[in-house]
Order: C-alpha cells, then sequence, then structure tokens
C-alpha cells in the first residue's frame, strides 16, 4: 500500500506491507534506529515516538495506520543542532545509563509535558510507568523531566536556569518545604 507521512517534518511517500509494523518502517526502511526495539509486545516503551504529539509505541501500530500524519521520533528532536529541552535536562541530570530506554523516555516526557507543564514526581513516575528503564535510572529520569518543565516553561530569552537551582526547586516542591 502506499502511505505519504511527515517523518520529522519531512514528507515521505513509500510502498508498504499492509503488515509491516511502524517501528521496522521506521528503523529498516527509513533507517532511523534512533527508535528501539526493547519488546516487540507493547511492554516496554523504547520504541516509543510521536503521532501527531501523542505517545505511541511504534511497535503496536502498523505502518499503514500513520498515512496521512505526523511522526517524531528522537531523530527530530533537535533538527538544527540544539538539544531539545528534554535531551539537554537527561544530559545534565545524568538520566542515562546504557541509554537504550532514553529516546522512548524522551518521547514519552515530551507528550506528557505538553499537557502538565508543572508535574509533580508522581505524576511523572505514572505518566512513565509504560516505559521501561532495565537500568532502573528513574530517580534521575523524574528529575530530568522536572529539569526540563522548568526550563520550558521558563520566559524566552531568559536568563539560563542552572541545573543546581532547578533540582532545588524540585526538591521544595516534592518535600512542600
Ligand atoms: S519494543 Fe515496543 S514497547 Fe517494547
Ligand atoms: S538507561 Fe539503560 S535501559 Fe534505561
Amino acid at each position: 500500500m502506499r502511505i505519504s507521512v511527515g517523518i520529522n517534518g519531512q514528507p515521505i511517500d513509500a510502498d508498504v506491507e499492509p503488515r509491516l509494523l511502524l517501528v521496522h518502517f521506521l528503523r529498516d526502511i527509513l533507517a532511523l534506529t534512533g527508535t528501539q526495539i526493547g519488546c516487540d509486545t507493547t511492554s516496554c516503551g523504547a520504541c516509543t515516538v510521536l503521532l501527531d504529539g501523542m505517545a505511541v509505541k511504534s511497535c503496536g501500530v502498523f505502518a499503514v495506520q500513520v498515512d496521512g500524519r505526523e511522526i517524531t521520533t528522537v531523530e527530530g528532536l533537535a533538527p538544527h543542532g540544539h538539544l531539545h529541552p528534554i535531551q539537554e535536562a537527561f544530559k545534565e541530570c545524568h538520566a542515562v545509563q546504557c541509554g537504550f530506554c532514553t529516546a522512548g523516555m524522551m518521547l514519552a516526557s515530551i507528550a506528557f509535558l505538553s499537557h502538565h507543564p508543572d508535574p509533580s514526581d508522581e505524576e511523572i513516575r505514572w505518566a512513565l510507568s509504560g516505559n521501561l528503564c532495565r537500568c532502573t535510572g528513574y530517580a534521575n529520569i523524574v528529575k530530568a523531566v522536572q529539569w526540563a518543565a522548568r526550563r520550558m516553561a521558563a520566559p524566552a530569552g531568559g536568563a539560563p536556569t542552572g541545573v543546581a537551582a532547578i533540582l532545588a526547586a524540585a526538591t521544595r516542591d516534592r518535600d512542600g518545604s
């Protein structure tokens, strides 16, 4: 079947078999290998991408189902070489160990933050509960999402906020002090 999809802002036309999963379309046909396959059974979240801004597990979607829609993969987060705030956040907060879960974690976090700009730690943990980190780096992942929330809420052109201040604010929020 012929499909037309926007991938990271680029129009893509392709012939695909109806049985082809989106994750294999991205990785095997388009060589966008930042999207990982951890389980192939919609359990781990490593294959998470944005579909029209919504986080979906791409091993649970057929490529033909995204005809006419817009996909964002991790490769689309820094199109001009400037890291997305969520990428900065994972780097600043050391929210990676092996990094296998990172693309899915970041994309799920972006979708979450678009509707929850000032989340609690509990809300972040709930939102990311479908994304598994084999290295169990969850504490720093939660810090990173808080960091990104504050960076994304900062006024445009405002003074950059240091990671120490952001993490201290996150701790104050959590502790209610
Ligand atoms: S590979 Fe898709 S959820 Fe694990
Ligand atoms: S950092 Fe290794 S799986 Fe998450």
